[in-house]
């Protein structure tokens, strides 16, 4: 909770810099975290509600009538959400990546959307902004999404068999209704759409090839996840983890594969071309290739706590923050003494921490805290 946050002042040193006399507006903070990490890469929960319950994310036996999901009054409004992302990205934030729960089941999202198009960085430079959805609605919302300022957009598919869809997903939701919105967001434009898979072993690591398939030549990249044990009740263990390298050594066996540079530093995915030009995917190996090392990001949950790490077990409250009558520089000062204190790498510690809710090491669940 924030009153843990040791005050430091980033008004003393390179963080801010004078504008008007008297008042100081946040630069580029370089603030380092304890392992010397930068903070780069925000993602923000605008729901903790979902259409579907993946097993791996919202089992149906957890999440089920009696959940005690937020209230409405809980949740960040839009404008908090906002001036929170432009605190952020005057403390050198380049990307905002919308996440859930089912993001698109927020109302009017593309408000949000339009809102936060308009931020800048101190470099005068415009947000990548994207979002994770499960495809459910994507069709009825690309449009409105593409026009309000959305730059890219990744889509949740995790096979292309009905049957298999749903053994991950635990509701009957047709794998053709999601190919249509991801159809749809390239009708209006999105220049960049990628497929996140996750796979377990055993349930749908059978689709891989198919799924590579459908997508070669698509200008879609396909990424591949690991499943990992975020959050405390989907029954993870390591015999339903398909390391990316056997991923790839399938997929390699029937189009040769080749691996290419990351996009840039910190990109969690290990990216793959197909030797014969028809694109490229990626593979997200947190629990057999951990990236902790250069993890830039930092995770605002849909109540408005920040969470240092996906597999944190507490979060930093800033929605109080917002709602008192702090100042955008008290706040951003917050920000970077949480940064400034910031220790986490559990990919690199999962084996000691691996929790089971009856452990005592709760973690907080990824629709809560955006995946
Ligand atoms: P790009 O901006 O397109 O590079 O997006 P991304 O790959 O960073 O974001 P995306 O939400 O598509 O991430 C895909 C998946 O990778 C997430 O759903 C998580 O399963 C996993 N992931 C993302 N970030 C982290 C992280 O910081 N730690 C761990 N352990 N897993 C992560
Ligand atoms: N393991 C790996 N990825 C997960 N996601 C959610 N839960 C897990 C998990 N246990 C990711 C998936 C999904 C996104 C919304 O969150 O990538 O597509
Ligand atoms: Fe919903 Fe995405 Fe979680 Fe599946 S992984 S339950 S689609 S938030
Ligand atoms: Fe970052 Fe935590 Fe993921 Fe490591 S486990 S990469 S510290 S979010």
């Amino acid at each position: 909770m924030v009153d843990k946050v040791i005050p430091i002042r980033i008004d003393e040193g390179k963080g801010l810099t004078p504008s008007i006399p008297g008042k100081l507006v946040p630069a580029h903070s370089h603030t380092k975290d304890l392992r010397g990490r930068t903070l780069r890469d925000l993602r923000i929960s605008v729901t903790d509600r979902c259409n579907f319950r993946c097993t791996y994310c919202m089992p149906k036996e957890v999440f089920d009538q009696s959940y005690p999901y937020l209230s409405h009054q809980e949740l960040l409004s839009f404008e908090e959400i906002a001036r929170l992302s432009s605190i952020f990205a005057s403390l050198g934030i380049e990307k905002i990546r919308l996440t859930g729960g089912e993001p698109l089941l927020r109302k009017n999202l593309e408000v949000l959307v339009e809102m936060l198009a308009t931020i800048r960085t101190p470099s005068g430079s415009a947000l990548d902004l994207t979002l994770t959805t499960n495809g459910s609605i994507l069709r009825k919302k690309a449009r409105a999404l593409k026009d309000a300022g959305l730059n890219r957009i990744t889509v949740s598919l995790d096979g292309l068999n009905d049957e298999i869809f749903k053994k991950m997903n635990d509701v009957d939701f047709p794998v053709h209704d999601v190919l249509a919105g991801i159809a749809a967001a390239q009708e209006v434009g999105f220049s960049s759409i990628k497929v996140n898979m996750v796979v377990k072993k055993g349930t749908n690591d059978h689709e891989i090839l198919a799924m590579a398939k459908h997508f070669k030549g698509s200008n879609i990249v396909l990424r591949f996840i690991e499943f990992m044990d975020v959050g405390s009740s989907n029954g993870w263990d390591m015999t339903q983890v398909l390391p990316s390298k056997e991923v790839i050594a399938r997929i390699h066996a029937a189009f040769p594969l080749e691996p290419i540079d990351a996009n840039y530093q910190g990109e969690v995915a290990q990216r793959w071309r197909y030797v014969d030009g028809s694109g490229e995917i990626g593979v997200i190996s947190s629990v057999t290739q951990t990236f902790c090392h250069e993890c830039t990001r930092a995770r605002i949950s849909t109540d408005g706590q920040m969470y240092l790490c996906l597999f944190a077990n507490e979060g930093f409250d800033f929605k109080t923050m917002l709602r008192s009558d702090k100042t955008d520089l008290e706040i951003a000062n917050a920000i970077m003494s949480t940064w400034a204190g910031r220790d986490d790498h559990y990919s690199e510690v999962r084996g000691s921490h691996t929790a089971s809710p009856a452990s005592g090491h709760r973690k907080v669940e990824m629709s809560y805290i955006g995946g």
